[in-house]
Formats: C-alpha cells, structure tokens, sequence
C-alpha cells in the first residue's frame, strides 16, 4: 500500500489490516519455520510484511508485543530438547531495493563515530545455527528458535562433514552463526526422489536443510549432504581479530568453513559492484543465495552501534528481486512413475527464459497441488525457479485467463494401462497399482539396465520401448532369452550387435 494510502486511513481502520497481516504472517512463519514446509513464496511474505511495518510506522499507537516485527519468527518443535541462547541470536533487517541500500550505509557514515567500512557478503539460503566449543570440542550445536529459546540439534550437526568436532586450537567459544545449507545438486535430487516416493516436495533449500536438520534420527541427516558456512562468534575471549573480514579468516583458521567469496568495500560504489556481480553469479553457484548481507566492519563499531530487540543496527540484508517469467500452459502431461507408479502431472508450456535457462516443462507435483493452484490449460502462467533452481509455477494471471479454459479434471485411470489410480493410505500421491502397467515395466527394465545397476549397453529406454510393444520382452527374465534374429528386428538396433 503506498504512503498516501496509509495516511488517509483512520487508526481503527490501521489496526484493522495490521491485526489482518499479523494473522497471516503468523501462520506463513508456522509453515515456513516449524513445518519447514511454506505455502506462499517469500517475496508475498516479505510484501505483507513491509506493509505491516508502514503500517506500525504510521501508527505507532497500534503495534502489539506479539506482532511479527517485534519478534524473531522461528518457533521450536516439542520433540527437541530446548537450548536458551543467553546472548539472543538475532536476524537481520532486510532492504529490497539498491536505494535503500545506499540509504543504510549513509546514514551509518554520516552519524558518524563508525568507520566507514563495510564487509559484504552473500546470504546464504539455509538455517542459522549456533554451535559451542570448550576447550577446542564441540558439546552443543542447536538451532536458533525464536532467538531465545532454540532445539538441541548437536547429534544431527555432528553428522555435517564441514562442521569440525574438534577445534584447531582448545579455545571456548560460541559461533553463531552460520548457516547451514543444503547444496543445490543434493537439493534436486532429495527432491526427485521424494516425488518418486511420492512425497511433497521441499519448496527451497532453505526448507530441505531445515527439514533435514529436524530429524529425530541422525542418519537420516547425514543422508541429506548437508554443508556449512560460518560467519560470527559470542562471547570469545581469544578473539584476535579487528573487523569482520578478519573475524572470517580466524574462524577458517579454527577449521570452520566460511564463503570465501566476501569483500571489504571502502564506498557504496564498491558495495553496489559486488551486489551487481553476485546478482549475475547467483544462478552458478553450487549453493542458494537470496541476497547479500552488508556488515560495518570494524568489530569496534559493530559494539558501538549495538542492536535492536531483533536485528543488529550494523548489518542488513539487501534481498534480490525474484526472477519472474510469464508464458502460456499449453498441456498437462500426465507421466508413470517408473519403481512406484506415482502418477505426477507435468505443465507442458511455451518455452521461456528464465534465470538463464529455457523453460518448458514444470512439475505440478501432484492432483491436491494441480487442484489447489487451479492450473488450466491456455492459462497465463507466472514462473519462478524453486530455491532458484527448480522451475515451478508461481500462480494463473487471473486477467489473461480464456473465457474457455476449464477446471482440470484429474484422470482416474492410469494413463499408461488405464486401470484405476488409487491413494494409498493418506498420500496426496495418485498410483496406478496395476504390476504389469507398461509404463512401470519398462521404467523398471531400464532402470535394471541402467549405468548404476546392471550396466548394459545399448539397452535404453527407447530400446526397452520397442521390446515391449513387440511383445518380446515383459520381464527381466525375458532379457535373458532374447535370440539374434529378434534384436535385428530393432530399429537402429542393427549396428550395436558386434
Ligand atoms: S549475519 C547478528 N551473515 O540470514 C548476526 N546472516 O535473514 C546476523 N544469513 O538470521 C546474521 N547469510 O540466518 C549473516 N552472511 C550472512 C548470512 C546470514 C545468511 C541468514 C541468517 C540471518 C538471516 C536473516
């Protein structure tokens, strides 16, 4: 809502929407932090939230002590043990645009008593976590909760490759934080795997590593290829270094792995050039960023200009736009999952760029997630990319919708054999059940045939296709028994057989 709007509403009208926003936000922040699991894209959650804050802006008199901005949003789950952090682990204040971040560092140089320096940084897309060495060994990593309170996750962090057990020096410290991340390659493919389970799929890595560090069983955490980056301390005794970038450089030398793509800027030029160059890298990284964090460098100045009750007044967050496409739902495509017969729809759609890569296809997961988003085909569609890797549907441009489109209906029977699709106990999944539905036969028969399994050459999908539809295979046993004058009957089979 723009400024003049605000103006001219009346306070019970402000309080009104604020109570409104707040209620949203609250059960956006239960799903995004306690279920790991967001139904709306951050870039809505962040919008409902700025209004909120002009709102509270205009109208002092209607802020709660129970509102979002006054509190840090992460809750606990009752199945961890809850670990008070006695220095608050805090967040960070977030700009959206590159004005308001020249704003920040302004008013920071022009008060004064601060050196005007400023370390940047990217910001990573995982979990802040807070781990604790005495004398060198690591006895306590948890997660940050509501910034007071967070949940004892120490067996589950033991389990990251790049968080050290033991330190390079017996030093008592608390570092937090740092993140914890999930890995772009591990991310896609945790989520191909539970769509073949038939799960719901993580919504970013930041989700995926959140989910995976809140398991009550650590192996199922040290599955996931989950990474680490660490960033700051409290409450270090030894601590020799002067500024932030210093500060980065003792905890490498600790034996914690940090994001060595961070930079130390003397002026706003130099801050918006490493802004702009990240902006562009951001797609080749092996990790998600959603922004970049700009701290006052000098640790001495950092102390000086302290914090509020949730953010530290020398750091904020600049948060990239969304990269957003529009293109047309041609089709929906409806695919057998080969070792499950999960039953997934595709959008089938006019291709796209869309952060550097050409987009034509997007899963739409399952029939609850088709049903809810409402999808029709000729449907003007807004994309995005899933933790910036996963092309995915944002939501119909209701005004470009075709007075012709229609509800999809979701099939009943299976589009490879036609028997019926079930749901098995309580699963949003949609299986065909059928044990010789072809489509799941010959997924099954080039996955026996594949490069990790049997290994056999020349045996692909297309082959196993052809062997199907003329009846000369229906098993794995029926490889077994194939004679030369079969395979010669093959298209583009003939010049394989030595
Ligand atoms: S500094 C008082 N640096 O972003 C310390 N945070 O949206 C404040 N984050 O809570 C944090 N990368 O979980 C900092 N390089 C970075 C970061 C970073 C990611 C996370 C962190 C923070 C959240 C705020």
């Amino acid at each position: 809502m723009a400024e003049q709007e605000i103006n001219q509403l009346t306070p019970d009208q402000a309080a009104e929407q604020a109570a409104d926003l707040r209620t949203k936000l609250k059960n956006w922040a239960t799903e995004y932090y306690t279920y790991d699991a967001p139904s709306v894209e951050d870039s809505v959650y962040d919008q409902a939230y700025e209004q909120l804050v002009a709102l509270e802006t205009a109208f002092p008199q209607i802020v709660t002590a129970d509102s979002p901005t006054q509190e840090v949003g992460d809750t606990t789950l009752p199945e961890f043990t809850k670990v008070p952090h006695d220095v608050p682990m805090l967040s960070l204040g977030d700009v959206f645009s590159v004005a308001e971040l020249r704003n920040f560092t302004h008013r920071l140089v022009e008060q004064g008593g601060v050196k005007p320096e400023f370390n940047c940084e990217l910001k990573i897309d995982g979990l802040a976590i807070s781990l604790r060495y005495e004398n060198g060994k690591l006895v306590q990593g948890s997660t940050r909760g509501n910034g007071q309170i967070g949940e004892d996750i120490t067996a589950n962090l033991k389990t990251i490759k790049s968080i050290p057990h033991q330190l390079n020096k017996p030093v008592t410290v608390e570092v937090r934080g740092g993140e914890c991340y999930m890995p772009k390659e591990s991310f896609v493919k945790l989520n191909q795997q539970r769509q073949t389970d038939g799960l719901a799929p993580f919504a970013n890595p930041r989700n995926a590593a959140a989910g995976s560090l809140r398991q009550l069983d650590s192996k199922v955490t040290s599955s996931r290829n989950l990474s680490s980056f660490m960033y700051n301390v409290a409450d270090y005794d030894d601590l020799e270094a002067n500024t932030q970038s210093e500060l980065l450089a003792e905890l490498k030398a600790l034996g914690f792995n940090i994001n060595e793509n961070y930079q130390v800027a003397a002026n706003f030029a130099e801050i918006n050039e490493y802004v702009d160059k990240y902006q562009v890298q951001r797609d080749d990284l092996p990790y998600g960023i959603d922004g970049i964090v700009i701290k006052v460098n000098d640790l001495a100045s950092q102390l000086q200009l302290g914090n509020t009750v949730k953010v530290p007044r020398w750091a904020i967050a600049y948060k990239f736009p969304p990269e957003e496409a529009e293109t047309v739902v041609r089709d929906i495509e409806w695919t057998v999952g080969g070792r499950t017969g999960v039953v997934t729809p595709t959008a089938v759609m006019d291709p796209v760029i869309l952060a550097g890569t050409t987009v034509a296809r997007a899963s739409l997961h399952n029939p609850d997630y088709l049903t809810e988003k409402d999808i029709r085909i000729g449907d003007t569609v807004k994309l995005h990319k899933a933790g910036d890797i996963i092309p995915e549907i944002s939501t119909y441009i209701a005004a470009k919708r075709p007075k012709t489109a229609v509800r999809y209906v979701i099939p009943t029977t299976c589009p490879s054999c036609d028997s019926e699709l079930v749901h098995l106990d309580e699963e949003v999944a949609l299986r065909c059940i059928n044990p010789k539905c072809p489509a799941q036969l010959t997924e099954g028969l080039a996955h026996f045939a594949s490069r990790n399994a049997m290994n056999i050459d020349g045996l692909g999908p297309k082959i196993i296709q052809q062997l199907f539809a003329k009846q000369l295979v229906s098993d794995v046993a029926g490889l077994y028994t194939l004679t030369f004058e079969q395979l010669v009957t093959l298209d583009k089979f003939g010049g394989k057989i030595c």
